[in-house]
């Protein structure tokens, strides 16, 4: 029962899926859970409070201040009191405020202010859902860390068929219930991990480099997986945007060329149980380094002599000994013999195929299709999925793996 005992926010904005969080409200208290309901002044349009007061046993919020007494309904201390936030249905508008941190009501204000998880299950008519501005709203939240419960495909209230109808309660329920008992599952309690992710940057002169299109989204994922899983994690980073989110208690390494990658991880290996080479290091740097800025006028046209990176990898598998090592295999033909032999060449024990046949796969996505191939010959393929839930399956992959599973 990992409800039991649960306290949920739920959050109610302004569609016609409101009336499933009625149904919704009852599963979760079925399953022991304790829920308050937050409720937008448009959510009430679609759901009267008296119906979830009677159902959760608990006045609904919906103001800043009770009308009659004046008091402050504290968003603060609701937050606080949240084990988890559910906003179910949560409509373009309310997406979009949450993105943008727009608090002019009392689900949004609770919002900002909850301290553990929220998820969001979406609900809007099929063509708000694939507006880019709604898509760059869920997947801000993403990287916000709020778990997104999708949308499924079906007959919508505007009498067109398609993605956007708010997911089934139940389905609700079953998330919930899985973020819990993820949590507490932590089978990774007193391991050492230290993962790298992004790209490298080589250096040409003061302004100028070479490098690659890796967003680091994977590497974090598979960080934030890590520590969720109760590892001690380090986490060494190329250079990324700064909106990617790291989870507290993960130390941050920062770098920038291989070299500099090499020597952390190196260093980091040595006292780690696990490592994770996520980064997509680049294979060659200029052979010099021009300290001042290159002059065009001075130049007609110009040759880099570059020269090959260490393989942080193999350097890795080279002083491996009991630890272990996992990498991966971004690949665009022959994938599977390809991995193989990148597994057998760098010592690893596991590799995770990404293949850019695949659409969703690969570096510039929220997304990722993986398949895993250990040591021992096994191989196993899994779905395309969001990014964080792949980097979920590695790292319980890794778990099982460690604890004699596979
Ligand atoms: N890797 C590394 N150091 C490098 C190159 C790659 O540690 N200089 C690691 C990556 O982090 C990844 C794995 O090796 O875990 C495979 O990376 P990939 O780019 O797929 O393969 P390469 O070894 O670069 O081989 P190729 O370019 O021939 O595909």
């Amino acid at each position: 029962m990992p409800l039991k005992g649960k306290h949920i926010v739920l959050g109610i904005s302004g569609g016609i899926a409101a009336y499933k969080s009625a149904y919704l409200l009852r599963l979760l208290i079925r399953k022991g859970a304790e829920v308050q309901v937050v409720i937008t002044p448009n959510g009430k349009e679609f759901i009267t409070p008296a119906t979830l007061a009677a159902l959760s046993g608990k006045p609904v919020v919906s103001e800043f201040f009770a009308a009659n007494t004046g008091e402050w309904h504290s968003h603060v201390d609701l937050g606080i009191w949240a084990d988890l936030m559910i906003v179910a249905p949560a409509t373009a508008s309310t997406i979009g405020k949450m993105a943008n941190g727009i608090a002019d009501n009392m689900l949004i204000t609770t919002y900002l202010s909850a301290k553990e998880q929220v998820m969001v299950a979406p609900a809007m008519d099929l063509d708000m859902w694939a507006h880019p501005s709604t898509q760059r709203n869920v997947s801000r939240l993403r990287q916000d860390g709020v778990i997104i419960v999708e949308p499924a495909a079906g007959e919508l209230a505007s009498g067109l068929t398609g993605k956007g109808r708010m997911e089934e309660p139940e389905k609700i329920v079953e998330a919930a219930e899985k973020y819990f008992l993820r949590q507490e599952n932590k089978p990774l309690t007193g391991k050492r991990v230290v993962v790298s992710a992004g790209p490298t940057y080589e250096n040409i002169d003061p302004v100028r480099f070479i490098g690659n299109y890796s967003s680091g989204k994977m590497g974090f994922a598979i960080a934030n997986a890590f520590r969720q899983a109760g590892a001690d994690v380090t986490l060494v980073a190329g250079p990324v945007g700064n909106d990617l989110k790291l989870y507290s208690g993960i130390r941050r390494i920062n770098v920038r060329s291989a070299l500099e990658m090499l020597e952390a991880m190196e260093k980091e290996f040595l006292c780690s149980d696990i490592a994770v080479c996520a980064a997509a290091v680049a294979d060659y740097a200029p052979a010099e380094y021009a300290d001042k800025k290159i002059k065009r006028a001075k130049t007609d046209g110009m040759t880099l002599h570059l020269v090959k990176n260490p393989d942080i990898s193999a350097r890795l598998g080279a002083i491996k000994g009991q630890r272990f090592l996992a990498g991966f295999a971004l690949e665009t033909d022959n994938e599977l013999i390809n991995a193989l032999s990148k597994m057998e060449r760098k010592n690893l024990d596991m590799i995770v195929l990404n293949s850019l046949r695949d659409e969703g796969a690969g570096m510039m996505t929220d997304t990722n299709k993986i398949t895993i191939l250990t040591r021992e010959g096994n191989t196993y393929g899994y779905d395309l999925k969001s990014k964080r839930e792949v980097a979920e399956d590695i790292v319980s992959f890794i778990a099982g793996h460690i604890g004699g599973d596979d």
